[in-house]
C-alpha cells in the first residue's frame, strides 16, 4: 500500500510530557488554520487510592483554548497499557471526534475476556467516534492525515502521518531508546519488526514523535527524531540489525520485564475510550483479574 504523503506540510506540534507515566501527549495544529488534534491524552491516576484527576489533561485543554484552536480530532495510537486516557474528558470540554485503529475490536474481545466483562461492554469499537483502516485519511482543518497499520506492540496499534510529522506511539522509541515491548497479549516481536520497517520506508527527513521516552542512561527526556537518525542509530533496528536479530533480542528482554504499573486499570478505561467502567448501581469501579495476566 502507497500512503498519501506530503512532506510540504508542517504541522505545528507541542509536546507536554507527563513525568508519572513518561508519556508525551500531542497537540497537532494544521498550519493554514486554527484547527487541531490531541494525540495521546493522559488522565492521572493514583491507583493506590483509587483516585482520578486531570491535571495532565487540564494543561492540554487550557493550550488549546489559550492558543484560540478549534479541536478536531482526538486520536489514540492505541490501547495503552502505561497509562489512561483522558479522551472523553476533553471531549466535553473541547468536542472533538475520538479516533482509533479498527483492530480495536481484536483487544476489546481479548480484554473482555481477561476481565470478565458482561455482555454490557461492547466488542464493536462503539465506544469510539472514528474506527480506521489502513490508509484511511481524516482532516484536520485543511490538513490530511493519514493512518497507517503498525501492529506488533498491539493489534490495534497505528501510525498517523500528518505532512512531515508522525505519531509513532509505541511503534519505536528514541534511537537509544530502541522500541516497545512485543509480549502482551496480540502482540508479536516479528509483526513488529515489520511495522518498524514500514515506518523506516518513510522519507529520512520525516520527524517522528514519540510516545513514550524514558530517558535512557542518565538523558533528558527527548520525543522528536527522524526516519533517517532511526534507520542509523536506532539500538535495536537500526544499521545492519536483521529481522531475526530484533526476534531474538526482543522475546528474550520481554521475558525479563515486569507488567507495567498501570496495566490492570488502563486497559479497562482504554478500551473503552477512556471512559471508566461502572458497577451494577452505576458507579465507576475497576477490577484485578488475579493470576491472569
Ligand atoms: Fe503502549
Amino acid at each position: 500500500m502507497t500512503y498519501p504523503i506530503d512532506m510540504n506540510i508542517t504541522p505545528d506540534v507541542s509536546a507536554h510530557f507527563d513525568a508519572a507515566t513518561n508519556t508525551i501527549s500531542y497537540i497537532v495544529k494544521d498550519p493554514t488554520s486554527s484547527h487541531c488534534a490531541i494525540i495521546d491524552s493522559v488522565m492521572d491516576i493514583d491507583y493506590a487510592a483509587g483516585r482520578i484527576t486531570y491535571d495532565h489533561a487540564d494543561a492540554l485543554i487550557k493550550e488549546v483554548q489559550d492558543r484560540g484552536l478549534m479541536l478536531d480530532w482526538i486520536i489514540e495510537t492505541h490501547v495503552h497499557a502505561d497509562h489512561l486516557s483522558a479522551a472523553p474528558y476533553i471531549q466535553q470540554k473541547l468536542g472533538g471526534k475520538i479516533g482509533v485503529g479498527d483492530k480495536i475490536l481484536v483487544v476489546q474481545e481479548t480484554f473482555g475476556k481477561v476481565f470478565n466483562e458482561g455482555t454490557e461492554f461492547q466488542r464493536d469499537g462503539s465506544q469510539f467516534d472514528a474506527l480506521f483502516t489502513d490508509g484511511d485519511t481524516y482532516m484536520i482543518g485543511n490538513m490530511q492525515v493519514v493512518a497507517i497499520y503498525t501492529p506488533g506492540h498491539t493489534p490495534a496499534c497505528m501510525v498517523h502521518v500528518a505532512g512531515n510529522a508522525a505519531f509513532v506511539g509505541d511503534t519505536l522509541f528514541m534511537p537509544d531508546g530502541g522500541s516497545a515491548r512485543a509480549d502482551f497479549p496480540g502482540g508479536d516481536a516479528g509483526t513488529l519488526y515489520d511495522s518498524i520497517q514500514k515506518v523506516l520506508s518513510l522519507p529520512d527527513d520525516m520527524r517522528l514523535f514519540m510516545c513514550h521516552d524514558y530517558g535512557p542512561n542518565g538523558r533528558e527526556i527527548a520525543w522528536e527524531t527522524t526516519v533517517g537518525d532511526e534507520k542509523t542509530h536506532n539500538i535495536h533496528v537500526g544499521g545492519d540489525k536483521t529481522r531475526e536479530d530484533f526476534i531474538k533480542f526482543r522475546t528474550e528482554r520481554d521475558a525479563t520485564l515486569d507488567m507495567p504499573k498501570l496495566i490492570i486499570p488502563s486497559l479497562q478505561v482504554n478500551m473503552r475510550a477512556g471512559d471508566v467502567p461502572k458497577d451494577k448501581d452505576g458507579n465507576p469501579m475497576l477490577k484485578v483479574p488475579v493470576n491472569t495476566l
